[in-house]
């Protein structure tokens, strides 16, 4: 039952513009004059971390309080719980959803570490929600995928005194930004891509407000409006709203950082001056007021506004720099003694660095390896040309828009490659080779500027190789690539290059993975997860190296087109740089199997800690790492 614990982490949210939009936009299922609700909404860097695994009955433990809690997986029990109020009840509400749709038995939760500040405003309740609903789906294998997940966690919160509105779900999504479309019962989710980096700030104003009674007073104006001020209410989280969020919106894509700012400060005008009437004594938050007419605000910042319900809760920021963020921080630390937190959303850069590890010993190639490293295995590529494994994986990289090429290699093989990349042709051999061989060798010469080497003394596994690199990727995300594999397309972009566009549509790490029949899941390490666009890619929920079968078939697989299928890791990976801290870790501790430091564990690790893609390009790997596979490459690259 090892392989069934889990780590997982959920933030906390952040909405950027359009709160009070999504129960606003609810009410379209009886006034169908109401507008659409629009909101942007964020995962934040603070959140819940916890350690999940099956068990009879669900059991939580919060190790940092010292509080625990069980109850029977009983429909009446679970009930009864999550209609208290009590600190336990999101976790028992979500639990009866769960039991309401799906025949399972209960968890243990272990909440290891909580950064997020409650009541402040940050969904700190749809979180936890979230985490139980993602436990259960993970450990259970319900497949759901993350808007079910979050539609469990917003039934589950239904189920209990507390009535968020479906924004807060939006944790589920993750650090990065959204646009949620709330239209009556429905809700659309888009991803939205930021054309530079964004510096927000958030703080505890450290004051009072009652979310309730703005609630209350707000939903009055609804779903037909009886007087001038619940026209304004309706008009303002409507029209108004819409229109914001699509100017929002261009800025965000355009990076323009500066008219994002007056836009919040426009949307809180608007707020001030149509909805605050509704509820006045509680949104004409003096403290929140103050804060926009501060020197220091203005000096740093291109906007601010009030967060979530509004009234004294939170405010938030756009800093105008990284610098000033710093500042604000500080100043808001220390100079008004508010909690203070920073929020730094980034622009999906392109990728433009690469590693190829290719120092290992290629013992399963015994005795060609004795005199001839894997890498310069020879092909008969698409071209005709014949031409050792590395070239066919540098013009995959090359096509793809890479530019610099880290090769980790054993410092006795760098002849090798300097003779094959970098040593011009004696005039004798040049003079004998036709016009197409002469631009292919300077396509060898050109290709190989793009390369350096990185020297690994020791062979201590994949893991260790690849954080030789730490330096020089810097950080930036980056494509590692395995020095015993190539690729074959069946599109006409290659492989690389598809697997660099999924990663630049969602902005997280990605993994490539390939369809294997169920009895060859023992060899290949075996990515398990919820599909989101189908034929395409899928949240990973699981990594699961060479599984036995039988455990596969009832917990590893993936449903695709409501199939059964296998994904067995492709051989290209699109990793953060963050990548090299868990690495390090690793090896500092002796964390090591199979006598090396390997790779998986560290990109798990991060798996758990934010999202991870598995995307299936279309295409193949061929492998040239062992002798039946090389058999299989040479004849399929003949094809
Ligand atoms: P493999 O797992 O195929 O190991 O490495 P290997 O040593 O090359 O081959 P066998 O198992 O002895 O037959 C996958 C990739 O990682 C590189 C390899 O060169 C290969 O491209 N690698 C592996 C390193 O660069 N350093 C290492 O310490 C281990």
């Amino acid at each position: 039952m090892k392989d069934k614990e889990l780590n997982l982490f959920v933030p906390g949210r952040l909405c950027l513009l359009g709160e009070h939009s999504d129960w606003a936009g609810r009410y379209r299922t009886i006034n169908s004059n109401i507008n659409k609700g629009y909101a942007i909404v964020t995962g934040i860097e603070e959140g819940i971390y916890a350690n999940v695994k099956p068990n009879k009955i669900l059991v939580i433990n919060d190790n940092e309080k010292n509080k625990t809690f069980s109850c029977k997986m009983n429909k009446e029990e679970l009930r009864k719980i999550a209609s208290e109020g009590s600190y336990w009840s999101y976790c028992a509400g979500v639990a009866l959803a769960v039991k309401e749709h799906y025949n399972v038995q209960g968890l243990e939760i272990n909440i290891t570490k909580t950064t997020i500040p409650v009541k402040k405003g940050l969904s700190s309740s749809a979180a936890i929600c979230v985490l139980v609903a993602r436990a259960f789906n993970q450990v259970y294998n319900l497949h759901l995928n993350t808007l079910g997940e979050m539609n469990l966690a917003y039934n589950g919160e239904l189920e209990t005194p507390s009535r968020c509105g479906r924004l807060d779900q939006a944790c589920a999504f993750g650090k990065n930004p959204i646009l949620m479309e709330f239209d009556g019962d429905k809700i659309n989710i888009k991803n939205l891509k930021l054309g530079s980096d964004f510096y927000f700030v958030f703080a505890d104003l450290m004051k009072k407000k009652d979310t309730i009674k703005i609630l209350s007073d707000l939903n009055k104006c609804y779903p037909f409006p009886n007087d001038e001020i619940s026209e304004n209410v309706i008009k303002c989280l409507g029209e108004i709203n819409e229109n914001n969020i699509k100017e929002a919106i261009k800025y965000l894509e355009l990076g323009d950082n500066k008219k994002f700012g007056e836009l919040m400060i426009k949307a809180q005008k608007d707020f001030d001056l149509y909805i605050k009437p509704a509820s006045e004594t509680e949104l004409s938050s003096p403290t929140l007021h103050k804060m926009f007419e501060d020197k220091k605000v203005h000096e740093l910042c291109y906007g601010y506004k009030g967060v979530g319900s509004q009234g004294d809760g939170t405010i938030q920021f756009l800093a105008k720099n990284k610098e000033a963020q710093l500042e604000l921080v500080k100043y808001l630390h220390e100079e008004l003694k508010m909690d203070a937190y920073t929020l730094e959303l980034n622009k999906v850069k392109h990728i433009k660095k690469a590693i190829i590890p290719l120092a290992g010993n290629g013992t399963r190639m015994y005795p060609i390896t004795k005199i001839l490293k894997k890498a310069f295995l020879p092909i008969i590529d698409k071209d005709g040309i014949v031409k050792p494994v590395i070239m066919s994986l540098l013009e995959e990289l090359d096509e793809a828009g890479i530019e610099d090429i880290y090769l980790v290699i054993d410092k006795n093989d760098q002849k090798d490659y300097d003779n094959f990349f970098k040593k011009e042709l004696s005039t004798e051999i040049s003079s004998k080779l036709s016009k197409e061989a002469l631009e292919y060798e300077n396509k060898i010469i050109r290709i190989g500027l793009k390369l350096k080497y990185v020297y690994q003394k020791e062979k201590l596994g994949l893991g260790h190789a690849v954080s030789l690199c730490k330096n020089f990727i810097g950080n930036e995300s980056f494509l590692l690539v395995l020095g015993d594999q190539i690729y074959k397309t069946n599109n006409k972009k290659t492989v690389t290059r598809q697997v660099l566009d999924s990663y630049e549509k969602t902005g997280k790490m990605t993994i490539s993975v390939y369809n294997v029949p169920l009895q060859d899941v023992s060899k290949y390490g075996i990515l398990t997860g919820k599909i989101e666009k189908e034929n395409d890619y899928f949240l990973v929920d699981k990594m699961t190296e060479k599984p036995e079968q039988t455990y596969a078939e009832e917990y590893l697989y993936t449903l695709n087109k409501n199939k059964k299928e296998y994904y067995a890791v492709f051989g290209e990976y699109v990793l953060p740089s963050e990548i090299f801290k868990v690495l390090e870790k690793n090896i500092k501790e002796g964390k090591k199997d199979k006598n090396e430091y390997q790779l998986t564990p560290a990109i798990d690790y991060l798996r758990s800690k934010s999202e991870m893609i598995a995307f299936i390009p279309e295409g193949k790997m061929l492998d040239v790492g062992n002798v039946p596979a090389y058999k299989n490459t040479l004849i399929e690259k003949m094809k």
